[in-house]
């Protein structure tokens, strides 16, 4: 029989594209999200993709009673834990916020699993809990240097589960640290598009390339890179979404826990995606080199090692791959659909 997944946040960017995954992958998957940061029709485009109904609970992951009441219909066998907030800036005007979603739900998250005997999740980290890192590409042995509140709870998620695992050891974590996601699904169903100015570097860059905004502001061009402008590791957001079906696997296998980096491996300069868009696009994109964004760091890359090791995780898709998918999607037809709050659908 199909194991059973509890997928939350799964309406959201990299929610929807593992629910794909899962879903190829012949797991039986609930998605449980709140659409403060998605768009209802997402649901329609995954039975469209899948061919299958989709099981959704629109519920707050704060909400103990309700999650009580799915883990009791469903019988997890396993939980992703996406839903969280996750802009930077506005965790530094909200923090309360951003404590009280992204840490007191998981941990009303973890009780209720804890009560429903379900003790295997893995969880969305981010290459943000290194802060400016001393090595590059740097490796999961880094230490922890919180930036900004954002960054702070992904730190204290990862603390209070391996707390738990230490207290435990009936509980098997997946801890997985996303480098920058980007791309869509190839088939241009789902994908990441902000309604309001986007922070991000790829869905901006698709917003010039589209029109829709006049020029690119390159964050600085004196950094210590070889070009000056910022790098970054990339990685496509179907294999990121490819990523969390060998955590599971791991986790519903072998009881195998794991910590890993989910990057290339390479970075790419502020100016590389630029050249990369405009080739996917055949688009100008204009831009204006400005000031260092408060905060920025210079690189962040990944030590990919460990999770081909551990997980057997290798990335498929190229930086032009990821910037031709972007394309696609921000010119599909469900371009044209109102967005969530957010945006992302
Ligand atoms: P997203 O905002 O698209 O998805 C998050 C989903 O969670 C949304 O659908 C939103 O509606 C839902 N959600 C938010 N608060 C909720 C709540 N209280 N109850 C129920 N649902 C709620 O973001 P994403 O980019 O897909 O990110 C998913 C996860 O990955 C997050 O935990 C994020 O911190 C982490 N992450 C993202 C990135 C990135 O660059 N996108 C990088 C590193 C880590
Ligand atoms: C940002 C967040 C980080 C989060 C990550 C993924 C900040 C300070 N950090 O990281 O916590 O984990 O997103 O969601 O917000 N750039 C421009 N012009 C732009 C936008 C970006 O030049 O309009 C540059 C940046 O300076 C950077 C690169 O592009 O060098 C990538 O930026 P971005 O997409 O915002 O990601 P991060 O800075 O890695």
């Amino acid at each position: 029989m199909a194991e059973k997944i509890l997928l939350t946040g799964g309406a959201g960017y990299i929610g929807s594209h593992t629910y794909v995954a899962l879903i190829d992958a012949g797991y039986e998957v609930t998605i449980l999200d709140n659409f403060t940061n998605a768009n209802r029709s997402v649901v329609d485009r995954l039975e469209q993709l899948t061919g299958k109904p989709v099981s959704i609970a629109e519920a707050d992951i704060r909400d103990a009673t309700t999650l009580a009441g799915l883990f009791a219909e469903h019988q997890f066998d396993a939980v992703v834990h996406f839903a969280a907030l996750k802009a930077v800036g506005e965790s530094v005007e909200r923090p309360l916020d951003y404590f009280d979603v992204n840490i007191s739900g998981l941990i009303n998250l973890l009780r209720v699993m804890d009560a429903a005997g379900c003790r295997r999740i893995v969880f969305s980290s981010s290459a943000t809990v290194y802060g400016v890192p001393d090595e590059t590409p740097t490796p999961e042995t880094a230490e922890f240097r919180a930036m900004n509140p954002y960054g702070q709870t992904k730190i204290s998620g990862e603390q209070i589960l391996n707390q738990l695992v230490a207290a435990d050891e009936r509980w098997k974590v997946g801890i997985l640290r996303y480098f920058n996601p980007a791309g869509a699904h190839d088939s241009a169903l789902i994908g990441e598009d902000p309604r309001d100015i986007p922070n991000n570097l790829m869905p901006y860059i698709a917003k010039v390339a589209a029109g829709e905004l006049a020029e690119l502001q390159v964050f600085g061009d004196d950094y210590d890179t070889p070009d000056g402008t910022g790098v970054r590791d990339y990685i496509h957001v179907v294999d990121l979404a490819k990523g969390h079906v060998l955590s599971l696997a791991a986790l519903l296998g072998e009881g195998q826990g794991h910590l890993v980096n989910l990057g290339t491996g390479e970075g790419h300069s502020v100016l590389e995606v630029v050249s990369a868009y405009k080739r996917a696009s055949n688009r100008d994109v204009p831009y204006r080199i400005t000031e260092r964004r408060a905060g920025d760091v210079p690189v962040y890359v990944a030590r990919a090692d460990k999770a081909e090791e551990v997980l057997g995780f290798r990335t498929e898709h190229t930086l032009d791959q990821m910037c031709a998918s972007s394309w696609k999607w921000i010119t599909g037809p469900h371009s044209q659909e109102d967005p969530g709050p957010e945006g992302n659908a």
